[in-house]
């Protein structure tokens, strides 16, 4: 009884407090709208408290100063308004796990996810709400309230250093995983971020390069991909990127972040920068740039007292700082982070667990498999080779890098200041366990000729090999890093029952693929990899990942043979105050919005293998493809059934191609993931956007549809469209 009178009087006590709170602070009452609460606080503060919002620190020990006081230690901080109740921002990489930069909360760890290209090769979009609800929940749980995630960039070119961190190349499949991962990190009370807005599609002299492209195309290709993301997941914050877009930096590019953002697509939040990206007070203020971060690493602290004059010289209006304070604000009150600041949730870490298997699993893509795949129960010996496969998988390296739950596997030093990363869960204990009657014995690959001669003794032989990639640099080339395709040669002529495992940042060359019996795409699977590659070896799990990317035979298909920049020269990545950011260089992206795949079909170029690919143990058909049309509503059908003998994943996806004039040469306008037993059947149904069916008029600012017959193809992948149905459409224009 005595406990229940407790109970009801702290409930009394708290709702007391609540109520207190909200006299003190009426902007406290969550049932007002984001923005009048906004309004109510923004009223009360005074020009100093306003400044203080809009420019926020580096949350590490930095130039021989301690950690800022009050940041919990990480990417970021800015700090709050206790006066009037506004909490300070606790900012976090990113969307593959909470990251602890240079272990600045000494022995904390998160959940390694699979990178965003595995995630992107499930094309699941509830996979991608439950990654975002994983981490932003363990993020949250961590005291963070803003999550610097959601890189929708689209993959210009498969040798970029994030590829990794980013979904694909494709804006509808970016926009939709990008988007879903977005809604999953704020359903739990953090802000995310969507970035870097735009065309940072290279590490390689990223501060220094001005990205040159015709609008128009953008809008169709990378800036669609952001617009997407932007409607599902409703970020709370976009990034600005580093790299100049078409002359002005992207923080300070009145295009990007006034029309297009702010006007066009009425973006309600507020823009930050990319860490170290403004470079200028007035013009990034009249620009739209609502808050500089990291302040430490801007050539000056823009935003703070450079601000405050630029305000009394009248070269900046007043209504602007209260115009970023107020987009900051309303982010806050949107998202919940003035209401919940209770932490004490307990992580449910066997979920971010399953979820962390479930990607792996489902992303993982079987690019060839010539009868090997799935080893027989009865395999009486393996050897598995490589990449430190006994210890764990690789990890992609940078702002993103997670120190694993479990600590770290592995680490191979690479260069004097950079070392790889293996996230636990080996996968040779995982195999093991997936084949409690095999010898499977481990060489770590170093000698191809011993390699060699484990290989030939086993009855099949599983060959990691792998790709490190990172932040601020690019592949210099496609080829797998080191000695390894003389390794894959060596083992594959040893024994040619030989599954090689993949376990890169982006697509790569394969020289040696006919020699082997079987080709896995594991990316950088996260900590529950391991698990996820054996369950796929034995058939446990039926492969069901697709290719977000096309992997080319060769660099010199690519629109830019070569990366451009230099790559040793000048600086790659944000300089300290005081540094110079070296000379502009122009990359002009004159192929526009023919990116990857569409690339390869304007140019009648075969890839190695083309996005939109993957084998799985079962095959499937379709058929019966039709477009139903009504006004601007097009509805692509079509039906799947599994043809095979074993349950499997389809993922039909639907192309269109558009009439002369119409600018669309082939564009993946949706699909759908299909779980179907053997002989099972099943109708699938996609109501396409029509701003896939529509070309970007520059001039008119606006999306128009032009007039004629249209050509819908559907396939498994962006080569393979068997089947086709024509439409027609009439003229249109929809909003921008
Ligand atoms: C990266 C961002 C990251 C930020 C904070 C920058 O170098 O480009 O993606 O969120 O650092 O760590």
């Amino acid at each position: 009884m005595r406990g229940v009178l407790r109970a009801v009087f702290l409930a009394l006590l708290a709702s007391a407090r609540v109520s207190a709170a909200h006299q003190e602070w009426p902007w406290n009452d969550a049932s007002l709208p984001p923005a009048q609460r906004a309004q109510m606080a923004l009223d009360q503060m005074t020009e100093q408290e306003k400044l203080s919002l809009v420019h926020g620190v580096i949350a590490a020990p930095w130039g021989g100063k301690p950690k800022p006081d009050g940041s919990i230690g990480s990417a970021g901080y800015v700090p709050g308004i206790p006066r009037l109740g506004i909490p300070a921002l606790q900012e976090t990489d990113a969307e593959l796990g909470v990251a602890n930069p240079g272990d600045v909360r000494p022995g904390d760890t998160a959940t390694a996810m699979p990178s965003d290209l595995a995630l992107a090769s499930t094309w699941s979009p509830e996979l991608a709400r439950l990654q975002g609800q994983s981490v932003g929940a363990e993020a949250h749980a961590k005291g963070f309230n803003v999550l610097l995630g959601g890189a929708a960039n689209l993959i210009r070119d498969p040798r970029g250093g994030r590829n990794f961190e980013y979904f694909s190349e494709d804006p509808l499949l970016t926009g939709i995983m990008a988007g879903s991962l977005i809604g999953g990190v704020q359903s739990r009370h953090i802000i995310s971020t969507i970035k870097h807005f735009a065309l940072n599609a290279q590490e390689t002299d990223r501060v220094v390069l001005d990205a040159r492209i015709d609008p128009a195309a953008t809008r169709e290709s990378d800036l669609l991909a952001f617009e997407i993301a932007l409607e599902r997941g409703r970020p709370g914050g976009v990034m600005c990127a580093y790299n100049q877009v078409n002359g002005s930096y992207s923080c300070e590019n009145n295009w990007l972040l006034n029309e297009v953002l702010k006007t066009d697509w009425g973006y309600p939040y507020f823009v930050m920068s990319d860490w170290g990206a403004v470079h200028s007070t007035v013009r990034s203020a009249i620009a739209c740039l609502d808050q500089e971060s990291g302040e430490q690493l801007d050539t000056e602290n823009f935003f703070a007292a450079p601000l405050s004059q630029a305000i009394a010289d009248g070269a900046v209006p007043e209504g602007r700082l209260d115009d970023m304070a107020r987009r900051i604000l309303i982010s806050i009150f949107a998202h919940g982070l003035a209401d919940k600041t209770d932490v004490s949730e307990p992580v449910d870490f066997a979920a971010s667990d399953r979820t962390a298997l479930a990607i792996a699993r489902e992303g993982t893509v079987l690019l060839r498999n010539q009868g090997l795949l799935p080893l027989p129960a009865d395999t009486r010996s393996l050897v598995a080779i490589g990449a430190h496969a006994d210890r764990g998988v690789p990890s992609g390296g940078g702002s993103s890098q997670v120190i694993p739950r479990g600590g770290i596997a592995a680490k191979e030093q690479i260069g004097e200041n950079q070392a790889m990363i293996f996230d636990p869960g080996s996968p040779l204990e995982a195999i093991r366990l997936q084949f409690p009657h095999a010898r499977v014995d481990f060489d770590d690959g170093s000698i191809p000729a011993r390699a060699a001669e484990a290989a030939a003794k086993a009855d099949a032989v599983i060959l990691f090999v792998d790709q490190w990639m990172t932040e601020s640099a690019d592949a210099q080339s496609l080829s797998l890093p080191g000695e390894q395709d003389k390794l894959v040669e060596a083992v594959t002529r040893a024994n040619p029952r030989t599954v090689v495992v993949l376990e890169t940042g982006g697509p790569v060359l394969m020289p040696w693929l006919e020699k082997a019996a079987a080709v896995l795409e594991a990316w950088y699977p996260g900590q529950m990899g391991g698990e996820a590659i054996a369950a796929i070896l034995s058939g446990a799990a039926n492969p069901s990942g697709r290719l977000p990317v096309t992997f080319p035979v060769s660099e010199d298909q690519l629109p830019h043979p070569k990366i451009r920049g230099d790559p040793s020269g000048a600086p790659s990545g944000p300089v300290g105050r005081g540094g110079h950011y070296g000379a502009m260089f122009t990359a002009v992206y004159s192929e526009g919005a023919a990116v990857g795949y569409k690339w390869f079909f304007e140019r009648g170029e075969q890839p190695l293998f083309p996005f939109g690919f993957g084998l799985s143990y079962s095959t499937f058909a379709l058929s019966e493809l039709a477009a139903n049309v009504s006004g601007q509503t097009v509805t692509a059908r079509a039906t799947v059934r599994n043809s095979g003998k074993r349950a499997g994943t389809a993922i039909p996806q639907f192309y269109l191609t558009g009439p002369n004039g119409a600018n669309i040469l082939l564009r993946l306008v949706g699909w759908d993931r299909v779980d179907l037993e053997p002989g099972e059947h099943r109708g699938v149904a996609v109501s396409i956007d029509p701003r896939l069916l529509a070309t970007f008029d520059q001039g008119a600012r606006r999306w128009q549809i032009q007039p004629g017959s249209y050509k819908l193809t559907a396939g498994f992948d962006s080569r393979q469209r068997e089947l086709t149905a024509n439409f027609e459409l009439q003229p249109a224009s929809l909003p921008p």
